[in-house]
Formats: C-alpha cells, structure tokens, sequence
C-alpha cells in the first residue's frame, strides 16, 4: 500500500477535526499573560492530533459522534500535551515538534507548572460537564503513564533492563493513553462494556507499536522533530539495544553498557552503538515485535462492522508503524 497521509486518514471526521481545533484552543485559555503566551506557543505548534483522531474514530465505529465524544478528544489531548511538556523536562529534551521545547524556552520551572495547569483544565472540562465516566477511563492512564515514567527513571539507572520489563514502561507509559483514547471514544456513544473493553485492548496493541516505532526513530535520521540518540543520551534502554545486547557474550555487553555509560563524545558513542545494534539485528527484531502488535490489533478491529470510520481506523494503525515523524 502506498504511503498513508494523515489528511486521508481524517477524511471521515474532516468537519469534526476542524472544529475540535477551536475547542482545543479554547480550553486551554487563561488571563495569566505570561500563560496566554505559552498557549499560543503550544497551540501554533501542534502535533500529529493521533490521539482526538482516534477518539472520533472509535465513537464513529460503534455509534454517532457527540457532544461527549468532542470533550473526550479534547481531555486526551491536554493530557498528552501536558505528559509532554513533563516528559521533555525529565527527558532533559530542547526541541518538540520542531521547535524549541517549552523548557527549552522558559526553564524547567515554568515547564512544570504550565503541564499541571493543562493537567488542571483537562480535570475541569470533564468535571463541569460531568463525563465522570471518561474521566475514570483517562485518569487510570495517567496514573498509569506516571508510573511507567518513574519505572524507566528507575531502570534507566541500572542499566539492566529485560524485554518483558520493557514491554511494561511502554505499555504504562505509551499505550495506556492511546488504550484511553479508544475506550473513551467508544464510550462517548455506548455503555456496553465488551465493547469499549475490546476498543481498550485494540488501542493497548496500537500504542505498544506506536511506541517501539518511536524508539526506532531514536536510531534514524535527524527530521522527525525531536532529537535523535536522546534515549541513549538519557540511558534507555529500548528494545533494539536489549535485543542486540542478548545476541552477545557477557564480556561484549559489559563494553557496550560501558560505552553507554562512557565518556566519550555523544556523537561517536551514539555511532557505535547504532552499528551494534545494527549488525546484531536490534533494528530488525524491533520492527517484527512493532508488526506483530500491528496484526494483533487488526484482527480485534476486524471484528466490527465494516464502515468509512473503520476503513479510516485500518489506515491509522498501518500509518503508526510506517510513519515518518
Ligand atoms: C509522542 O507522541 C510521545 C510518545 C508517546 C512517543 P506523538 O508522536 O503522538 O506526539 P505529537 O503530539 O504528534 O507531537
Ligand atoms: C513518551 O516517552 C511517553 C510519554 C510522554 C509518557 P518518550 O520520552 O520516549 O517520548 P519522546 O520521544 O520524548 O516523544
Ligand atoms: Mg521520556
Ligand atoms: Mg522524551
């Protein structure tokens, strides 16, 4: 199948997209200049918006996209905005979306604070309104995701981190919130639990993938908006490297977690570990694991009726393993 764009992506829910833009914007408004200003920054520098498209999709599947379905989408993406906003803090990252980061511009001191306003807003929106229900769904996986980012601060620091231990953080820290996105989408139109149960686990599946493609992009070229070699400037392990490092001999590893650990300059560490990994098939591995998730959540999708909105949700999971940023 030829590249997927997200614009093609969005087609079935064009006019929704288009006024979920302005409802984002308007939850986060404020009269507190200096975060007026943040605001503007953060709404000019928009993302991918994956996660209110996967809101709306999930509502279109199993019934008529609604008021409720429209607070969801904008809940999920103030959350995700604000894990963003702490993430590039503890991850020490200057550029988001091709930009400077928030911290990056104001200091980490401001950077927390404007995460636990957005944070704030999203509790408020749902709370006003009473979407007690949605609420439950999203808070879960924000403890969730706050618990994965402690568990890969922890493990970042002994450098011994399993495949299973992996698959762990990016569940709680990745796929919780994507797993939210389509249980509240399908939620904000129908209370019948096996449903937004299967619609859970579809986005567990779809957020696992999403999330292995990411630490790929660790590994690749400048471009994607972020920066490249910050997981291993940071001490991550993911899971190429975790594979390649079980593909060799104990004294190899403890050279390779030597020159993770090391002193030399960023650049040629970085160089010599993506060759590692490279010629001890981590790239590789990742990518079949980052598939086999993919056609995981194909056949629990595949269960619904067909639809455009599920055509749309298809094209969505195969964009989130051949995306490019
Ligand atoms: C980035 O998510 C954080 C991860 C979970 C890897 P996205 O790649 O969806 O970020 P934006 O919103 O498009 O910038
Ligand atoms: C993103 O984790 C997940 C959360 C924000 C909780 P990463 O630190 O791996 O994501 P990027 O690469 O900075 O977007
Ligand atoms: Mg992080
Ligand atoms: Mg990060």
């Amino acid at each position: 199948m030829a590249n997927i764009s997200l614009d093609q992506i969005k087609a079935p829910i064009i006019k929704e997209m288009s006024d979920f833009e302005q409802r984002f914007q308007n939850s986060m408004s404020t009269r507190v200049a200096l975060l007026n200003r943040i605001m503007n920054y953060i709404v000019k520098r928009k993302g991918k918006q994956i996660r209110p498209i996967l809101v709306f999709l999930s509502a279109g599947i199993h019934g008529t996209i609604s008021d409720r379905t429209f607070r969801g989408a904008t809940l999920v993406e103030l959350l995700h905005t604000a894990t963003l906003i702490h993430d590039d803090v503890v991850d020490d990252s200057l550029e988001r979306r091709g930009f400077f980061s928030i911290n990056a511009l104001w200091k980490n001191k401001i950077a927390v604070l404007v995460g636990d306003y957005l944070l704030s807003r999203g509790l408020l929106l749902s709370i006003d309104n009473g979407d007690f229900d949605l609420l439950g769904i999203s808070s879960t996986a924000v403890k969730l995701m706050s618990e994965g980012e402690l568990l890969q601060l922890e493990k970042s620091r002994t450098l011994n981190l399993k495949e299973k231990e992996y698959f762990d953080i990016i569940r709680m820290k990745t796929a919780s919130l994507i797993a939210s996105c389509c249980a509240m989408g399908a939620r904000s139109v129908t209370s019948d639990d096996d449903i937004i149960e299967k619609m859970r686990l579809f986005g567990e599946y779809v957020g696992i993938a999403f999330q292995i493609k990411d630490d790929l992009f660790d590994f690749g070229e400048e471009g994607i908006g972020k920066p490249v070699g910050n997981d291993i400037k940071e001490k991550k392990l993911t899971l190429p490297v975790i594979y390649a490092l079980g593909q060799v001999e104990k004294s190899e590893q403890k050279k390779i977690i030597a020159l993770i650990k090391g002193k030399d300059s960023e650049r040629s560490r970085f160089s010599k570990l993506v060759d590692f990994v490279k010629d001890n098939g981590g790239i590789t591995y990742a990518e079949n694991m980052m598939m086999d998730f993919q056609e995981k959540a194909f056949a629990i999708l595949n269960e619904f009726p067909q639809s455009a909105y599920r055509d749309s949700m298809q094209k969505l999971v195969i964009y989130t393993t051949k995306r490019e940023k």
